[in-house]
């Protein structure tokens, strides 16, 4: 019966991908809703010698449970090649993909958005929003102005050829009068969408009905988030966000089943803040503080590799997240990662040109001139990486979660206390 949401509270990375792999063997299906593979979720299974690292992007985290069917839904914008090279990445490490099913009406990422988004990013220059360079933006700009290429225009090349030919028309002529770009040739683009039919066609269904039914049959489906709250395309730092809804609203519409069969809503949040590319940040520190938070935690992106900008936590965007989610736990990240500093600040306010927000201000420029108030907690130097329960964790360290959870006005159900399946902290069952 249940239908569960988990989102990113913050900008990305809050460790996702861990937590929806946590939840594990108790979910029948995991369903990507939004974005591409500008994701980027690290799964770390197993323990000492045996543990293995997964990087996905595409594939939703389910795809490393047996028994869990990973489904892509409609919502998602899909690059054919790196899907499939993900795939076979997956089964040449004896990971069983054969369960995946694909929206036929999930939009792919044709080769002329890739190119399109790298070059509209070169040309904004210092405006630039630092996207991915995956064509994530361009594609769904195509979704709405309704020239986009859907999984279901593949298998009838007439179709095909008449979709690729109509969004062409308008795009050689930005790559080429603009950008000073060779245009596409209509025929080579849509011979190369057109080669991955036949191996695509099976994994293709109406995932909406397929999940309703699993409903039905009381099933367990969790819908996994790509990005988040702080990148969603209305309710994120815009213009500095990707281009679809990463937010609980986003689950619905992403995959087809009606706010009404949404059981449970799971927010990610990491103990600090970091943020990939452009925009504004307010607990960001420019300092050694942050090149020692960036080292402590690896922050470094599972997509570009580019180094995370590192921050402190951040209650007010932190509250937001719940209030836009509505958000019935939170699953707290990389608390291991503040150990051995000596105190912690935390962001409870702002204070924007003299005055204090104790909400996310309004308006974006008053969001990018707002300046952090700080209250400090002391921090702890033990070792918290073996802890399981709340009772194994140091004074200090339970104390900085319980004054989290007063500030986000949500509980905290569970603590990550390093990148491990098993290293996490278990609070409340987030199934039940
Ligand atoms: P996602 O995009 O939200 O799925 O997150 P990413 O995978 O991009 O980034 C989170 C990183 O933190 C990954 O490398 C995870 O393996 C790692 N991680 C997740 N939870 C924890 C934790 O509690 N402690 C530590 N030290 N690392 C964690
Ligand atoms: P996960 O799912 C962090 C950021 C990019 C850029 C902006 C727009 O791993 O949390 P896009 O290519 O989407 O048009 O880029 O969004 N961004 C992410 N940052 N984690 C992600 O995904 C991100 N996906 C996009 O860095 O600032
Ligand atoms: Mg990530």
């Amino acid at each position: 019966m249940p239908a569960v949401v988990l989102v990113g509270a913050q900008w990305g990375d809050e460790g996702k991908g861990k937590a929806t792999d946590l939840l594990g063997s108790r979910v029948d299906a995991v369903v990507k809703f939004n974005g591409g593979n500008n994701a980027g979720h690290t799964i770390v299974i197993g323990e000492g010698d045996h543990r293995e690292k997964y990087a996905l992007h595409l594939l939703p985290s389910g795809i490393l449970t047996p028994g869990c069917a990973p489904v892509i839904g409609n919502g998602v914008v899909i690059d054919l090649g790196v899907l499939f090279e993900e795939i076979d990445g997956l089964e040449a490490r004896g990971v069983d993909t054969s369960g995946l099913v694909v929206s036929g009406s999930a939009h792919v990422i044709p080769p002329y958005n890739r190119t399109l988004d790298k070059v509209t990013e070169r040309f904004l220059g210092n405006s630039r929003i630092g996207t991915t360079g995956r064509g994530i933006g361009p594609t769904y700009a195509d979704k709405m102005s309704r020239v986009g290429i859907r999984v279901q225009d593949l298998f009838d090349r007439d179709v095909l050829h008449l979709k690729v030919s109509g969004a062409l028309a308008l795009k050689n002529q930005i790559l080429v009068k603009i950008y000073n770009r060779k245009g596409f040739d209509v025929d080579a683009v849509t011979d190369e969408l057109a080669s991955y039919a036949e191996r695509l066609a099976p994994m293709v269904a109406d995932t909406a009905l397929l999940l309703e039914q699993m409903l039905d049959d009381g099933k367990t489906i969790v819908l996994e988030a790509g990005q988040a709250t702080l990148l969603d395309v209305d309710h994120g730092t815009y213009p500095f966000v990707t281009s679809s809804n990463a937010t609980a609203g986003g689950a619905c519409t992403g995959s087809g089943i009606p706010p009404t069969r949404i059981t449970r809503v799971i927010a990610v949040v990491k103990a600090y803040t970091t943020r990939v590319g452009e925009g504004p940040f307010p607990t960001e520190l420019l300092d050694a503080k942050g090149e020692l938070l960036r080292d402590a935690g690896a922050e470094f992106g599972t997509t570009t590799g580019r180094p995370r900008r590192c921050g402190w936590f951040d209650a007010v965007i932190a509250r937001y997240a719940n209030r836009v989610n509505g958000v019935t736990d939170f699953v707290l990240t990389k608390l291991d990662v503040l150990t051995g500093m000596d105190e912690v600040p935390v962001c409870v306010a702002y204070d924007v040109g003299g005055v204090r927000h104790d909400e996310l201000p309004m308006t974006q420029a008053e969001f990018a001139r707002a300046v952090p108030i700080y209250e400090t907690f002391p921090g702890w130097d033990e070792d918290i990486s073996k802890a399981r329960t709340l009772d194994d964790l140091p004074r200090n360290a339970r104390d900085y979660i319980a004054a989290l959870e007063e500030m986000i006005k949500a509980p905290i159900s569970a603590v990550g206390v390093g990148p491990g399946r098993d290293e996490t902290v278990a609070i409340h069952d987030l199934l039940d």
